[in-house]
């Protein structure tokens, strides 16, 4: 049976407190117990449908956790006040001193910072490889590691991680797969192909107006317990958690997802078509000519297409800095940082969302100067905005 995530949220019926057709948003930060003796059983965690205290879990996290989990098809989640607060505490969780991470070379510049930056601090060493090539993956593991993490696509450079491939290594050597699927929501299903534990930066095309930051973690009942635990859980002891009224208004948002997802995936399709075809260095998991295209068809639920997400390189980052400065002029979208928004929203990764990779490793991975990462919005009429970015580029003598 194929999976098919956006069943599982249309499937979700919740009900308000007085027969809303959205749930109730739980507007407190502590509960009350009626006896002393379920006060003690809820902190022991064994009062189920009782709460304590909403940074342990509340009503509104709790839906909109339930529905992501119905997402990526894992037994429950956790909700987080950002993607690194989903991030950091998962890696926290999973490692301890002398602990050893095999990741991905090209992923978030704020993951990586965290890799490299800070929990060395810990005595928690992470190798970077090239996560498209198993071998060298499976050559990267040592006695001490413990998790391997990649993105399903990495951002900035798109490359694409055959998840079931590195399920086995992960299996084989005994080590928990993480995977960050912030860029491809409902196009991949990496828990289905074999990862642990699912992460979301919901700061992105889950929530997809641009207005909170928010994160996810979706795995196993008892990994995510292990998070909440009041005693020694990462998630609960760290404190990044989730305000109700945000949970409340992108579960609202993550109800659209599919829609905009499709969307999304078409505009951004037919842009790198373009580009491609005026001769343009285009970086799109949806081309041909994409080294990872085959693999990403293999993994997708095809109906959501390859993403919204599309690269390309324009040869400097003074012609790449001209080129975003004149598109946000003619109203093409916006010179920011982030994704998933209704608006096309372009950035140069490598001064950017990047820049904490030292500039030679930038170079290692083919992360260029001239490099512009587009997030294609939700245009009505893609062919449109195509001939007037065309434009753009004609008069800056891009074309
Ligand atoms: C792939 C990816 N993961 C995680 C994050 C971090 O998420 P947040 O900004 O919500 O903390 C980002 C942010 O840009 C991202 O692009």
């Amino acid at each position: 049976m194929p999976f098919k995530p956006a069943n599982n949220i249309q499937d979700l019926q919740y009900f308000g407190e007085f027969g809303g057709v959205n749930p109730s948003i739980s507007d407190s930060s502590t509960y009350t117990f009626l006896s002393a003796k379920t006060m003690f059983d809820t902190f022991e965690g064994n009062a189920d449908g009782c709460y304590l205290y909403s940074r342990h879990s509340s009503p509104s996290n709790l839906y909109l956790g339930e529905a992501l989990a119905a997402m990526e098809g894992t037994e429950t989640a956790n909700v987080s006040a950002s993607g690194m607060g989903a991030i950091t505490p998962v890696l926290l969780q999973l490692c301890s001193a002398g602990d050893h991470i095999v990741s991905s070379r090209t992923i978030y510049g704020g993951t990586y910072a965290f890799l490299k930056n800070f929990i060395p601090r810990f005595n928690i060493e992470t190798s970077f490889v090239d996560i498209t090539d198993l071998e060298k993956v499976e050559a990267a593991i040592t006695k001490n590691t413990k998790v391997l993490y990649c993105e399903s696509v990495s951002n900035p450079l798109l490359e694409v991680a055959d998840i079931r491939g590195l399920s086995q290594i992960a299996k084989k050597h005994g080590l928990k797969l993480v995977v960050d699927n912030t860029f491809s929501p409902l196009s991949i299903s990496p828990a289905v192909l074999g990862a642990h534990v699912v992460i979301h930066s919901l700061t992105k095309f889950i929530n997809g107006s641009s207005d909170t930051v928010g994160g996810v973690v979706c795995g196993t009942q008892e990994f995510i317990n292990n998070l909440r635990n009041v005693n020694d859980g990462a998630s609960m002891l760290l404190g990044s958690t989730m305000d109700s009224l945000r949970a409340a208004s992108i579960l609202k948002n993550l109800r659209t997802l599919h829609i905009r997802m499709q969307q999304h995936s078409k505009n951004a399709s037919y842009l790198a078509e373009k580009f491609e075809a005026d001769g343009l260095k285009t970086v799109y998991p949806g081309l041909k000519s994409h080294p990872s295209y085959e693999l990403f068809k293999s993994m997708m639920n095809p109906q959501y297409g390859f993403g919204g997400m599309l690269t390309i390189d324009v040869g400097t980052l003074a012609k790449a800095n001209e080129l975003m400065e004149l598109m946000q002029k003619r109203n093409l979208g916006y010179l920011a940082v982030s994704l998933g928004f209704y608006k096309t929203l372009f950035s140069a990764p490598g001064s950017s969302t990047s820049s904490e990779i030292p500039e030679h490793e930038q170079k290692a991975m083919g992360l260029t100067d001239g490099l512009i990462r587009f997030s294609i919005g939700l245009d009505a009429d893609i062919e449109r905005t195509y001939q007037m970015m065309r434009q753009c580029m004609v008069e800056l003598n891009v074309l």
